[in-house]
């Protein structure tokens, strides 16, 4: 029962209320939504709802969030593109288990299951959709020095206490699972939330708010006849054996396009200003955003800002690619378009109902007197080259590991025992990162700036500081980033979310 696109009204997340000043609670659960009419969607929620509640928190004002997980499974909870200190990043064994689990804690759960890795490819993804089981080397599921060598003796931790400091500059972030194995169909099912930060500076700008800033949380799902969501997991309890079947191992699309929550769904405005904080949240969807008026024309998207935060001055699109896990702040103007006609917004690398989105009704002229000032901010660090006291290189690819084929950090499956990366605080690097396909690559805790693709100059969509970076197929793209914020021990990864549960992360320890 798919309904028709632009019918449904664009849901916008409710904020959270601190139940104290700077204490936040979540109970992670599941529920139901009405998502495709006449069905009802089982979810696993960040407090009954997909997405969960949005936090809206000052920059600078450290708050604490307890989440409670009444889940059947473990979970992990990750404040994406947060500046958080290692114990509150959600590392993804530091599980958060639920009442009574019996489980294994250390995901050796598919230690035993050889053979269910190999394939030979998908569509147009030949050779690359693979799986290695990443837990088929003996030990890789225990965590040597985490402290969870026996996967029994763990003290069963109903709720835990996240702490997020914030100091950084004002963005969208958002919260999802991290759980190790099980990120990606935990993210599916509806564990991810939005999380504004904001300042003093950035909101005496006089850009578009109130309701004329949009939170879009867009990601892709697909859907069984009964509305349940579907997913090919090996194991749908998502209790023991990871994994997805043969066909997905490149990733998993959809083919309803959901934003905040809802399909295609439509948005009343004015004639006017608005400010789209947009999060691509699908687990292996690109897009290529276009808003196209019902007479053809194409508007300006005015990039303001990137993943972590406002650009020096804005930039003018067309066309703005959106990899897994990016973030773009963009400014739209429908002040010249005819009241009572739509802007859509369309997936220029969607086919069929995939290069539908949501569209905009503009219903009314009204006033506006926002701004896009010339100059957005001036606090972007500018590191250079110079600056560098290492480089290093990292290929994202299929490779060959213990008992198949995987989705490898530098030729390695990912390993919580060992440091694959070891930097100073405060220190510079460049990072040369090559691809075979498409990786969208993240890093926890810091912010970076992209310096070239395959030796040219980056693309116009690369500006600002990000901390995801889409590789496309063979390519090679030099970041430059400093260590800074806290020591300990950190993630970076592909955010394809199905290459990340097979193996496709690495550990940063910053000492
Ligand atoms: Cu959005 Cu390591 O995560
Ligand atoms: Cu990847």
């Amino acid at each position: 029962p798919l309904p028709p696109p632009y019918q449904v009204p664009l849901p916008i997340p409710a904020t959270l209320e601190p139940v104290a000043p700077g204490r936040y609670e979540i109970v992670q659960r599941e529920a139901s939504a009405e998502i495709l009419p006449g069905v009802r969607t089982p979810l696993w929620t960040y407090g009954g709802t997909f997405p969960g509640p949005t936090i809206e928190s000052r920059r600078g004002r450290q708050i604490t969030v307890t989440h409670r997980n009444e889940l059947p499974v473990p979970t992990v909870v990750h404040l994406h593109g947060g500046r958080t200190p290692a114990a509150s990043d959600g590392y993804p064994t530091d599980l958060v288990l639920p009442a009574g689990w019996t489980g294994t804690t250390a995901h050796a759960g598919h230690a035993a299951e050889p053979g269910h890795g190999t394939q030979a490819g998908h569509g147009a993804q030949a050779g690359h959709g693979t799986h290695g089981g990443h837990g088929m080397q003996a030990g890789h599921g225990m965590q040597a020095g985490h402290g969870m060598k026996d996967a029994r003796a763990v003290v069963t931790e109903l709720t835990r206490d996240y702490t997020f400091p914030l100091d950084q500059r004002p963005t969208l972030l958002w919260y999802h699972d991290h759980r190790m194995d099980f990120t990606a169909p935990a993210i599916w099912r509806g564990l991810a939330g939005l999380h504004i930060v904001r300042d003093d500076a950035e909101e005496a700008l006089g850009l578009p708010a109130g309701p004329r800033e949009l939170p879009l949380m867009i990601a892709d799902r697909a859907f069984a006849a009964d509305g349940s969501f579907l997913y090919p997991s090996l194991d749908p309890t998502l209790r023991e054996r990871p994994g997805v079947q043969e066909p997905y191992l490149a990733g998993v699309l959809g083919d309803v396009i959901l934003v905040n929550g809802a399909p295609w769904p439509v948005h009343e405005v004015d004639a006017a200003r608005y400010r789209l904080r947009v999060l691509n949240a699908s687990n292996a969807r690109h897009y290529e955003l276009e808003a196209v008026t019902d007479d053809g024309r194409r508007l300006d998207l005015v990039q303001i800002g990137a993943d972590q935060g406002l650009l020096a001055a804005p930039v003018t699109h067309r066309l703005l690619p959106i990899a897994p896990a990016e973030r773009y702040d963009v400014v739209i103007d429908f002040s010249g378009v005819p009241v009572g006609s739509r802007v859509r917004l369309l997936n220029r690398l969607g086919t069929g109902r995939t290069r539908d989105v949501m569209a905009f009704r503009v219903a009314r002229k009204a006033a506006d007197d926002s701004r896009v000032p010339g100059v957005l901010s001036t606090d972007l660090p500018a590191w250079r080259r110079s600056d560098a006291v290492r480089v290093r290189d990292f290929a994202f690819r299929a490779g060959q590991m213990h008992g198949g084929r995987g989705w490898l950090v530098g030729g390695l499956p990912f390993d919580p025992a060992r440091a694959d990366v070891t930097t100073g605080l405060g220190d510079v690097e460049v990072w040369r990162l090559v691809a075979d396909v498409h990786h969208p690559v993240h890093l926890h805790l810091v912010g970076f700036r992209v310096l070239s693709r395959s030796g040219r100059p980056p693309l116009p969509h690369d500006v600002g500081l990000k901390d995801t970076v889409s590789l496309r197929p063979g390519e090679a793209v030099e970041i430059i980033t400093r260590f800074d914020g806290y020591r300990g021990r950190f993630l970076f990864h592909c955010h394809n979310a199905e290459h990340e549960d097979m193996a496709m992360m690495a550990n940063l320890e910053i000492v």
